[in-house]
């Protein structure tokens, strides 16, 4: 049996250091989950792009506590050595202190050993809350999906020099607060690594370029079985999506001309029950 990957050991890795970067994919559900775990990957994150990849939604604002801890609760039942992470969805973090910690501990009880929250200095109440309750939590700034709306569309964040610092000092202040990890999304590579440089707690980097501690990819991404959008930050490693309708599409030309299923594919009656019921030697035509 693998060993389970847990915070403290999460909490530690730095590049700089000579640790070997982490790997984090998101999974929705209990295959998804064995097939990560199965391929060593260290951290599992239940993602709220769950609404885009699987779901269907155009972003990621409509799902709820309910459908996240649906997921890890899937997730979870796989058993990956893999840590679980669980996104706390929009709106979950928002409203209370109270709130942010009732909804975390769902998705905490629902199997997550930890929960991902958006946003910079502004969500510091939240996440030492949440810390207090000894809920480790992992902090994702720069392109905030959650945001899309205010920030006018999926955009690149940090590219100017006061936005650029701006990012730095949220990082230093969610590691203060007591993040165990910090996702960055869709900014520079050059700010990146500023971020990387300027705190003690790894960072996962998606669209971030290659100074991060660590990478995090979509599975439909990774997979290319998400092939409507290719942002420049993707790389492909499969195309299951391709191989998906091929074998789709053979299963049905075998149905529709009668070559599945086989023999060997069905069940028969025993012999002698054959011939009581007086089928024995009858050739049972195709209706
Ligand atoms: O929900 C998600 O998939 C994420 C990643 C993009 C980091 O938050």
């Amino acid at each position: 049996m693998s060993t389970r990957i847990t915070v403290p050991s999460v909490q530690g890795r730095k590049v700089r250091r000579g640790d070997v970067p982490l790997v984090m994919v998101t999974a929705y559900d209990a295959p998804g989950a064995r097939m990560a775990d199965a391929a060593g990957i260290d951290m599992i994150l239940v993602g709220d792009s769950v609404a885009m990849v699987v779901l269907g939604y155009e972003d990621t604002l409509q799902v709820t506590v309910a459908d996240m801890a649906h997921h890890t609760a899937a997730v979870a039942r796989a058993t990956p050595a893999s840590l679980i992470v669980a996104d706390m969805p929009w709106l979950s973090y928002h409203v209370s202190v109270a709130d942010t910690v009732t909804n975390a501990a769902s998705l905490i009880r629902a199997g997550a050993q930890a929960v991902k929250l958006e946003g910079g200095r502004k969500r510091l109440p939240m996440i030492e809350a949440l810390v207090d309750a000894e809920i480790p939590v992992m902090g994702h700034i720069g392109l905030t999906p959650q945001s899309v709306n205010a920030m006018g569309g999926f955009k690149v964040q940090g590219r100017k020099h006061e936005a650029a610092l701006a990012l730095v000092e949220d990082a230093k202040a969610l590691a203060h607060a007591g993040c165990f990890a910090i996702v960055i999304e869709g900014v520079p590579d050059e700010v990146g690594r500023m971020i990387t440089e300027a705190i003690d707690i790894p960072t996962v980097g998606i669209g971030a370029g290659a100074g991060c501690d660590g990478q995090v990819l979509v599975f439909h991404d990774v997979l290319g079985i998400e092939e409507r959008v290719l942002p420049k930050f993707v790389r492909r490693y499969a195309d299951l999506g391709t191989e998906g309708v091929r074998a789709l599409g053979a299963y049905a030309d075998d149905v529709r001309t009668g070559r599945f299923p086989s023999a060997a594919e069905s069940y028969s009656l025993e012999a002698r029950t054959a011939e009581t019921l007086g089928l024995y030697g009858t050739p049972i035509s195709p209706v």
